[in-house]
């Protein structure tokens, strides 16, 4: 059964296309079959992360207007061997519907061990259309309050939505900011005021923005690279640890 996740954060720049791309990364190296498909249309950023930006010529638009067949709007990555992507349309006025992603992906869904869907952040109809084609979520906060109040408001959509399984994904952990900022007593006290279920925490991390940033994602290995190791595990099943030890906690 293929699992479908949307990627999604109340707040702008959390990390959603980061942890999209180095969660797919993680799972391709436990051999599964993975679809990123980016729907943050108008500020697509996956295909420049992954490095095929200048190999695009069809988007998810075109998928669903007809304007080409599915097949031709998905991408091979060919650095990362078992990765596939399907970039968002390059202009904001060309994001698709909830019901038409929803269909496109239910009819690709079984070629693939895992989609992931990367959202535009927020509760608009780009989100909307992420996640009407999801059966779970990814809740991608910084350990800081307004990025744990977009938590909440996400969750609520996503219940209004029928998505109930939904986890929390901290990510940008850095220990002694988090100490500086003192609002949580502890970790446990955010994802209590977060009210999620804890997938992962992914350290900050200089080295997984710099390569993002260059389109080597996937050919290079980065300290956080253990976090997303262990974030594919645990959707796999296992119980690794959460990183805690790694990052100090
Ligand atoms: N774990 C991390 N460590 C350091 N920088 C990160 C990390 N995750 C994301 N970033 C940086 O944060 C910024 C926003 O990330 P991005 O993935 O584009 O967020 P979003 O998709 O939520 O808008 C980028 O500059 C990115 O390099
Ligand atoms: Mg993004």
């Amino acid at each position: 059964m293929s699992k479908v996740i949307v990627l999604a954060s109340g707040k702008g720049g959390t990390g959603k296309s980061t942890v999209s791309v180095g969660l797919a990364v993680a799972l391709v190296k436990l051999n599964k079959k993975v679809l990123l498909v980016d729907c943050d249309s108008g500020m697509r950023g996956v295909d420049l992360m992954l490095g095929v930006e200048k190999e695009l010529i069809y988007d998810v638009s075109d998928a669903v207007g007809g304007g080409c067949d599915k097949s031709a709007a998905i991408y091979v990555t060919r650095n990362i061997y078992g990765l596939y992507m399907m970039p968002a349309a390059l202009s904001a006025d060309d994001e698709v519907s909830p019901s038409v992603l929803r269909q496109l992906i239910n009819e690709i869904k079984d070629d693939y061990d895992y989609i992931l869907i990367d959202s535009p952040a927020g509760t608009g109809s780009g989100f909307e259309a992420a996640a009407a084609a999801a059966d779970s979520a990814l809740i991608v906060i910084n350990p800081e309050p307004t990025s744990v109040r977009g938590c909440l408001n996400i969750r609520q959509k996503l219940t209004q939505m029928g998505i109930t399984d939904a986890r929390l994904v901290i990510n940008r952990f850095l220990p002694e900011r988090f100490n500086t900022l003192g609002i949580y007593r502890d970790v446990d006290a955010l994802i209590d005021t977060a009210q999620t279920q804890l997938i992962a925490i992914i350290p900050e991390d200089v080295q997984i923005a710099a390569i993002a940033q260059r389109g080597e994602s996937g050919q290079k290995t980065v300290p956080s690279m253990l976090a997303f190791n262990n974030l594919a595990a645990r959707l796999e099943g296992e119980n690794p640890p959460l990183a805690k030890k790694l990052l100090g906690l």
